[in-house]
């Protein structure tokens, strides 16, 4: 079986419908550059089920996300979501009991085959998280180096450019050049979080997964991180969980709505479409009925 794919983005069918939604979400532009043709799948997720022992959290999914791309999950609390983001990178078999059963593949691989190592996993499916969660006793510069020196990655003077490097993509740079030995805590919450953007792509992954990211963040920096997600977008695969509604059709090109179905108390891919498409012409009533505010 093969995964389900976005259909290609069409013309909206009636302006008089979507015309209030479109502009109720304001559907950013694709940072899509390329052509849908020639899309890249970077994730392919296939018939996905995961469990907490015996009980179901996620059933069936099947959606591939594509390179160079901001991928956003979205569905009301307990569906899934963030069960469904950490299968991806091998973080949901840390919790004890915890397995997860169909395929993941990056670029083709899969990430569970048997010779797989899931610490290299990691690295090129990197995570951020809810909370900014900085190393506590660790200065700005040695936080952002924490996953070389873990992995073992780099010389010195590498670690000086890729910690330098990192900051840059992680628009932080500038604010914090002349603070590098400073602890990583005395940042603001919003420069917190693109330090932990730092910390993940200083390992220089091709998959950056961000669960909730600017759920602890004022509007401002919250606006800040969105930037940074488009951004990242040119050279990485982005794929995010949200509860902001706004947030998805402001910067994901490819927007799938997951639900809790009462058949096996599991969460499951509804629609998977180009976040446009998603927004102003759900092919299912229930996204439709979850995006207009009808419950969630
Ligand atoms: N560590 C865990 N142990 C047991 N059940 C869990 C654990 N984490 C999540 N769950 C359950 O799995 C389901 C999906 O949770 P989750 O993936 O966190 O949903 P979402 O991110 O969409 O809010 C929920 O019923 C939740 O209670
Ligand atoms: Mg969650």
């Amino acid at each position: 079986m093969t995964s389900q794919q976005a259909p290609v983005e069409t013309q909206t069918q009636d302006d008089r419908m979507t015309a209030p939604r479109r502009e109720m979400f304001q559907v950013g532009e694709s940072t899509d550059g390329a052509s849908r043709d020639e899309r890249r799948v970077s994730v392919a997720i296939d018939h996905v089920s995961a469990w907490y022992g015996a009980k179901r959290a996620v059933t069936d999914v099947s959606l591939e996300a594509y390179a160079n791309s901001v991928t956003a999950l979205i569905g009301p609390s307990g569906c899934g979501k963030s069960t469904l983001l950490r299968c991806i990178n091998r973080m949901h078999e840390i919790n004890v009991g915890a397995r997860a059963e169909g395929s993941i593949r990056l670029e083709g691989a899969d990430v569970y085959g048997a010779d797989v190592d899931a610490t290299r996993v990691r690295q090129r499916i990197g995570m951020v998280f809810q909370k900014p969660n900085p190393f506590p006793t660790m200065s700005i510069a040695e936080n952002v180096a924490a996953g070389l020196r873990f992995m073992n990655i780099g010389s010195k003077s590498e670690t000086q450019d890729r910690v330098e490097y990192a900051l840059k993509a992680s628009a932080l740079w500038d604010e914090v050049k002349n603070d590098l030995n400073k602890p990583g805590m005395a940042l603001s919450g919003g420069q917190q979080q693109r330090l932990c953007i730092a910390r993940t792509i200083a390992v220089e992954p091709e998959v950056v997964l961000m669960d909730e990211p600017c759920s602890a963040l004022d509007p401002v920096a919250t606006l800040k991180i969105e930037d940074l997600m488009s951004e990242l977008a040119k050279r990485y695969t982005i794929i995010i969980v949200t509860h902001n509604l706004q947030q998805a059709a402001r910067v994901a090109d490819y927007t799938g709505f997951m639900l809790m179905e009462e058949s096996d108390g599991a969460g499951h891919l509804i629609e998977y479409s180009p976040t446009s498409d998603l927004f102003t012409q759900p092919k299912d009533k229930r996204t439709e009925d979850f995006i207009t505010g009808r419950f969630g």
